[in-house]
C-alpha cells in the first residue's frame, strides 16, 4: 500500500491550517454580523466563544485526526466501530459537498470583483444603491456568475490535485504570508482616512444594549463556521501531523491568527466605511455593495479595491481547499481511489451541486424551497445545522465515548509543558468537552432552527 502524505513542515501545518481557518467567514461574514449586531459588544461576546467553545473543539478534532491518521469516516470507525459514529464522519463529508458548493459561488464573485477592479468599473457609483444595481446586473448574468463560479473551482481543485504538500502546504505558504501583507497595507489605508476614529470606535466602544439572546447565538455559530469545525476538516489537515507534534500549542496559533485576522479585516473595512459616511450595517451586501462605493470615494482607492479582491480570494481558496480536501481524503483513505481522480470527480461533483446555487440570483430565482432559494437553503442547511451538530457530537464522541482518559493520555503526548503538566488546563479542557460545549451548542442548535426563540 502507498505511504498515506503527510505535512514537511509543523509550519506548513499552521499555515494550511490558518488558511482554512481564515476565510469569507473572516472578511466577508465577521464584518458584517458584526456591524448587524452593534459591533464592540458582539466582537467581545463572540471573543469569549472562541476562546471557550472554539479552542476546545479545535483541539478535539485535530486529536481525532492526529490520532487516527484517516479521514473524518476513517476516524470515527478507527476510535469506534459503530455505525452511528461512522456516519457522523458521513456526515462531515455531506457538509464538505454542501460547503464548499456554495463557497465556491461567493469566491467566485470575488473573482469577478477583481476583475470588476482593475477595469475601474467601482468609480461609476456614488451611492450603495448604484453599486448593488450593479452587482445584481452580475449575479443575473449567468456567463459571468457561472464562468467565474468554474474558474475558482478549478483553482481549488488544481491545488489540491498537487497534493498534501506539493500542493495545499506549499500553496499556503505562499497565500498566506501575502494574504497577511495584503490586509497590513488595508489596515494602515483605513486608518489614516479622515474621520477613522468612528469606525475604530464602533469595533472597540461596546454598546452593550445591542446584545441580545440572538446575538450571542450569531457568535458562537460564527465561531463554529471561521474555525472550520464540525465536519472534519481540521480533523483531516490533524490527520496528516506526526504523532510528536504539539496539539495545544498548533490550535492556540490557529485560533490567534483566525481572530486577528477577523480583527484587522474589522478595522480595515469599518476605518473605510465610516470614513466615507456610510452605513456599517446592511448585511451580506457590505462587501460586493458598500465597499465598492467606499473604494471610489479614497485617494488611491483603485489600488486598494484590487488588492482588497485579491485578499478575498486568497482567504477563500486556502478554506476551499481544505473543504475538498476531506472529500478527497474520504475517497482516497475509505475507497482506495488515486488523489487525482477523488480530485477530478468529486470537484466536478462539488461544481455541479454548486450551479443551482450560482443560478439562484438569475435562472432559478423562482425556486424557493421553505422560502429560501437554493443557495441560501444549502448555506442554512451546512453552516445552521450541520455543522453545530457536528461540533456537539464531535465534542460528545471525544470527551463521553472515546473516553476521558484516553482522550487526555493522547492530547499531551507531544504536547508542551504549559498543557501537560499543569493539570488544571487539561481538565479545564476536558470539562469543556464534556459538559460546556455540547450544552451551549445544544441551545444554539435549537435556536437555529427555531425551536426556542429568546
Ligand atoms: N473557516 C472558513 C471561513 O471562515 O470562511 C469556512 C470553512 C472552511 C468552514 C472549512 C468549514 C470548513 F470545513
Amino acid at each position: 500500500m502507498k505511504k498515506r502524505e503527510s505535512w514537511g513542515t509543523h509550519v506548513g501545518f499552521i499555515l494550511a491550517a490558518a488558511g482554512s481557518a481564515i476565510g469569507l467567514g473572516n472578511i466577508w461574514k465577521f464584518p458584517y454580523i458584526a456591524g448587524e449586531n452593534g459591533g464592540a459588544a458582539f466582537v467581545f461576546v463572540y471573543l469569549i466563544c472562541i476562546a471557550l467553545i472554539g479552542l476546545p473543539v479545535l483541539m478535539a478534532e485535530i486529536l481525532m485526526g492526529r490520532e487516527t491518521q484517516r479521514n473524518p469516516v476513517g476516524a470515527f470507525r478507527a476510535l469506534n466501530n459503530s455505525k452511528f459514529w461512522i456516519a457522523v464522519g458521513g456526515m462531515g463529508v455531506v457538509a464538505g459537498f454542501l460547503i464548499l458548493s456554495y463557497y465556491n459561488v461567493v469566491a467566485g464573485w470575488a473573482l469577478g470583483y477583481i476583475v470588476e477592479a482593475i477595469k475601474g468599473s467601482f468609480f461609476d457609483y456614488t451611492t450603495p444603491a448604484m453599486a448593488g444595481e450593479h452587482f445584481n446586473q452580475l449575479v443575473q448574468t449567468p456567463v459571468w456568475i457561472l464562468g467565474y463560479h468554474l474558474l475558482f473551482a478549478g483553482l481549488t481543485m488544481f491545488v489540491v490535485y498537487a497534493g498534501v504538500k506539493k500542493g495545499i502546504e506549499l500553496g499556503s505558504k505562499i497565500m498566506m504570508p501575502l494574504l497577511f501583507v495584503i490586509i497590513v497595507i488595508l489596515v494602515i489605508r483605513g486608518i489614516t482616512l479622515p474621520g477613522s476614529g468612528k469606525g475604530m470606535a464602533f469595533l472597540w466602544v461596546a454598546d452593550w444594549s445591542k446584545i441580545n439572546g440572538n446575538s450571542v447565538l450569531v457568535a458562537l455559530g460564527h465561531a463554529f463556521f471561521t474555525l472550520s469545525l464540525g465536519m472534519g476538516a481540521m480533523m483531516t489537515y490533524g490527520s496528516y501531523m506526526s504523532r510528536e507534534d504539539d496539539i495545544p500549542s498548533s490550535a492556540l496559533q490557529i485560533v490567534i491568527l483566525d481572530t486577528l485576522i477577523a480583527l484587522l479585516a474589522g478595522i480595515a473595512i469599518f476605518t473605510a466605511v465610516f470614513s466615507a459616511g456610510l452605513n456599517p450595517a446592511v448585511g451580506p451586501g457590505l462587501i460586493f455593495q458598500t465597499l465598492p462605493v467606499v473604494f471610489a470615494k479614497m485617494p488611491g482607492g483603485y489600488l486598494f479595491s484590487i488588492l482588497f479582491f485579491i485578499l478575498l480570494v486568497l482567504a477563500a481558496l486556502s478554506s476551499a481547499i481544505s473543504l475538498l480536501e476531506v472529500i478527497v481524503a474520504y475517497f482516497v483513505d475509505e475507497k482506495g481511489w488515486d488523489r487525482h481522480r477523488a480530485v477530478l470527480v468529486m470537484g466536478t461533483i462539488v461544481f455541479l451541486i454548486g450551479v443551482p446555487s450560482s443560478l439562484s440570483y438569475n435562472l432559478m430565482a423562482d425556486v424557493k424551497v421553505f422560502g429560501l432559494n437554493f443557495f441560501d437553503l444549502v448555506d442554512y442547511l451546512a453552516a445552521n445545522i450541520l455543522l453545530p451538530l457536528g461540533g456537539f457530537l464531535i465534542a460528545v464522541f471525544v470527551a463521553w465515548i472515546w473516553g476521558s482518559d484516553r482522550a487526555l493520555r493522547a492530547i499531551k503526548s507531544g504536547a508542551a509543558t504549559w498543557f501537560r503538566q499543569r493539570h488544571e488546563v487539561s481538565a479545564g479542557w476536558l470539562s469543556v468537552l464534556k459538559y460546556f460545549a455540547p450544552v451551549m451548542i445544544f441551545v444554539v442548535f435549537l435556536y437555529s432552527i427555531g425551536i426556542i426563540r429568546f
